[in-house]
C-alpha cells in the first residue's frame, strides 16, 4: 500500500533539496529531518506493547513500541543519512546494510554488499531517499523477504509513479511511505523533477 505524506513542511524541505545551491551538509540534514517525519507517519502501523514500569504512582503498565523488533536497513549509498536519526529514536533497534548501485546503462540494480541481521518475526524498515524504476527497492524487498520478517515498510523521500507501479505489482504486501510522489521518469530513468543523484549530492561527488 502506498502512503504519500502531503504537508507544507515536507514540500518546503523537498524543494530546498531540489535547489542546486543546497550543499551536501544541508542536503544530508534535510534527508535526516524527512527520515524522522517518515518514521512518525509510518509507525502508525506499528502495534504497541504493554510493559510494566515503575512510576511515581507505583508499578503501572504502559504502551511502548518494542524497539528490539525493529531492523532499519539503509540502501547505500544515498540511504545512509536516513539511518542515524531513526536509530537515535530507537536505540535498541538493530541495523542492517544493503549496498546497491544502478548500472547506468541497463538501469538495473546490482547488490555489492549485504549485512542483514536475523529478521525472523521482526519489522524491517528499508531506507532510501529515491525510488525511480523501483528496481533497487524490488530487489531489496526480495532479499529481505528471504529472511522471513513479519513486516516490511519502505521509507522513501521521492518516488516516480512508474517505480511505485513496479513495487505494487511485485510486492503488493509492502507498505511504502513516500514523502512526495514526483511527476515521472525521463529516458535516462531519472526522476523528474527529482533531486539529481541523491548519493552524489549527499556526499559531494561529481554527478
Ligand atoms: C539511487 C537511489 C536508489 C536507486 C533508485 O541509488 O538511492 O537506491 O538509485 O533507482 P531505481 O529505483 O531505478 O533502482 P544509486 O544506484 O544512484 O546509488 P547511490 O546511492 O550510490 O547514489
Amino acid at each position: 500500500m502506498i502512503h504519500e505524506l502531503s504537508n507544507p513542511v515536507i514540500t518546503t524541505l523537498i524543494n530546498q533539496m531540489r535547489d542546486s545551491e543546497t550543499n551536501s551538509l544541508r542536503f544530508r540534514q534535510i534527508i535526516q529531518q524527512l527520515a524522522r517525519l517518515l518514521v512518525y507517519e509510518s509507525f502508525k502501523l506499528i502495534r504497541l506493547e504493554k510493559k510494566t514500569i515503575n512510576t511515581w504512582m507505583g508499578e503501572t503498565a504502559y504502551s511502548f513500541i518494542n524497539e528490539e523488533d525493529l531492523i532499519f536497513i539503509p540502501i547505500l549509498r544515498a540511504g545512509l543519512p536516513m539511518l542515524d536519526p531513526v536509530i537515535e529514536m530507537f536505540p535498541k533497534a538493530s541495523s542492517g546494510f544493503l549496498a546497491m548501485a544502478r548500472d547506468e546503462s541497463t538501469h538495473e540494480a546490482i547488490l555489492h554488499y549485504d549485512k542483514v541481521p536475523e529478521c525472523k518475526d521482526k519489522v524491517v524498515i528499508l531506507l532510501d531517499p529515491m525510488l525511480a524504476t523501483g528496481g533497487s527497492l524490488a530487489d531489496a524487498i526480495a532479499f529481505v523477504k528471504k529472511h522471513n520478517p513479519k513486516k516490511i515498510i519502505s521509507l522513501n523521500i521521492i518516488a516516480a509513479p512508474e517505480g511505485l507501479e513496479v513495487i505494487e505489482k511485485s510486492h503488493s504486501d509492502i507498505d511504502l511511505f513516500i514523502a512526495q510522489i514526483d511527476e515521472k521518469l525521463n529516458e535516462d530513468k531519472f526522476i523528474i523533477p527529482g533531486l539529481g543523484d541523491a548519493g552524489d549530492r549527499a556526499y559531494n561527488t561529481p554527478e
